[in-house]
């Protein structure tokens, strides 16, 4: 997905414009401004990082735990109070033995596609508060009195032993709160609708439809993502198809112990705007970039993103490389049970290759929280706020709406 190549009041609006602005020289004491902001923004996160985050340690989790959680007796807690519903291999048991018709969203713990995605804090609020308090069936008793914390930690340390590849797939706990701009690490089983629109000027909007899904396995996530453009030029409104993106991605290193992880993603922009309004580059492109984010105890997190645009042909749209930062944390009442809150700021940067350009840098202090019960329909909004090269490069305002489809229908877990 590009951002910066959809943007209204960039390319979209004034496609041409930006590129001389971005060419043109800085005076001496634009460029000190800029690589004052710049190191502040970088003294800023580092600050973040050092007073909120502390690196993980061995079984450190987005829960807290007093003493590390003991499997051995979580299999006598599952087999005393589980186990009748669950099966003694966590698929469930025979349906001729249980009275209950089971859900659609029935787990099967042998299932590692469907567990390892799901964050320990999914599951322990599920058992302490039971299936409704998550929109699943109250068939799911509430445990929350019945179990010390401790239990529930440990049937649940157990129950993750029923998946036989965890140590493969990258787990639900490192998948961070989505960003507006900054692409996560994580690979996502979830679709976006997400619209930046200019705050100030012209009129204009551009929302991206985005599908991520993760194929042949947990690692690896296709992406697609259709952008639609509106815009008011000279007082008359057009509409157009932006340029559609196909990309892959896959995971190259995870890790709960350090809280680490790191991505490649490769992806093709096919010219299908038309660039005669401003609605695509006129060319095709490839988006290479990577993506590392990084977990910290306190669940105070960073993202990062590092990467280039390469238009096929040069002389209609300029090489570009982008680097991007997000700084959040994530909260929740209740322990980390309750709806998820994730303030974030992101920082923002893109430079051409053309010679003499300066980097345009933008500031998107934002907000994402959980709508649905169930936690898999969220929303995230922002304002991006252009503060280097800021002639012609109007503020936006972005808004975006999330399902992530692997915990369930959209219309489900509502209530
Ligand atoms: C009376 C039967 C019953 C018992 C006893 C029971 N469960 Fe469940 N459990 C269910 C059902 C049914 C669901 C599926 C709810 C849904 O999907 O709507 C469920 C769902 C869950 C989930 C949610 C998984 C997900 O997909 O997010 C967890 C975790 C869970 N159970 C753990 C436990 C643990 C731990 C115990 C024992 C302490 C236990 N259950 C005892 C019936 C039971």
């Amino acid at each position: 997905m590009r951002f910066e190549g959809a943007v209204v009041g960039e390319r979209v609006v004034a496609p041409k414009e930006v590129q001389h602005l971005n060419a043109a020289r800085e005076s001496r004491l634009h460029r000190f401004l800029i690589a004052f902001l710049a190191g502040s923004a970088g003294v800023l996160i580092v600050w973040i990082v050092v007073v909120f985050g502390r690196p993980m340690r061995v079984s450190a989790q987005t829960l807290h735990y007093a003493t590390s959680p003991d499997a051995t007796n979580g299999e006598k807690v599952y087999k005393g109070g589980c186990i009748a519903c669950h099966g003694p291999d966590g698929k469930g048991a025979p349906v001729e033995n249980t009275v209950f018709k089971r859900p659609d969203t029935f787990p099967d713990f042998t299932d590692c596609a469907g567990t390892t995605p799901e964050p320990n804090g999914n599951w322990k609020a599920v058992i302490v508060h039971g299936g409704p308090s998550r929109g699943l069936s109250q068939i799911m008793p509430a445990f929350g009195d019945l179990l010390t914390d401790k239990e529930i930690n440990d049937v649940i340390a157990y129950m993750r032993g029923f998946c036989k590849n965890v140590h493969h797939d990258p787990l639900g706990e490192l998948n961070l709160p989505r960003a507006l701009v900054t692409e996560k690490a994580f690979p996502e089983n979830e679709i976006v609708v997400s619209t930046a629109a200019s705050a100030s000027g012209a009129p204009a909007w551009t929302t991206d439809i985005i599908d991520e899904r993760t194929i042949f396995d947990a690692r690896t996530q296709l992406e697609t993502d259709v952008p639609v453009n509106y815009a008011d030029q000279a007082h008359n409104w057009t509409a157009g198809f932006g340029d559609i993106t196909l990309a892959l991605k896959r995971e190259m290193f995870s890790s709960l112990r350090t809280g680490s992880i790191l991505s490649l993603q490769g992806g093709v922009l096919l010219p299908t705007g038309d660039s005669k309004r401003g609605f695509g580059a006129g060319t095709t492109q490839f988006e290479p970039f990577a993506a590392f984010d990084q977990l910290f105890k306190e669940n105070t997190f960073l993202q990062t993103q590092l990467g280039a645009d390469l238009p096929v042909d040069t002389s209609v749209a300029p090489r570009s490389m982008f680097w991007r930062v997000a700084v959040g944390q994530a909260m929740a009442p209740d322990h980390m049970l309750g709806r998820l809150f994730s303030p974030m700021v992101e920082f923002l940067a893109v430079r051409d290759f053309t010679p003499g350009a300066s980097t345009n840098w933008d500031v998107l202090p934002e907000m994402q929280i959980t709508v649905s019960r169930r936690q898999h329909v969220r929303i995230g909004f922002g304002v991006r706020e252009p503060f280097t090269n800021t002639n012609g490069r109007t503020p936006q305002v972005l808004f975006y709406f999330l399902w992530d489809r692997a915990d369930g229908k959209l219309w489900n877990g509502w209530r």
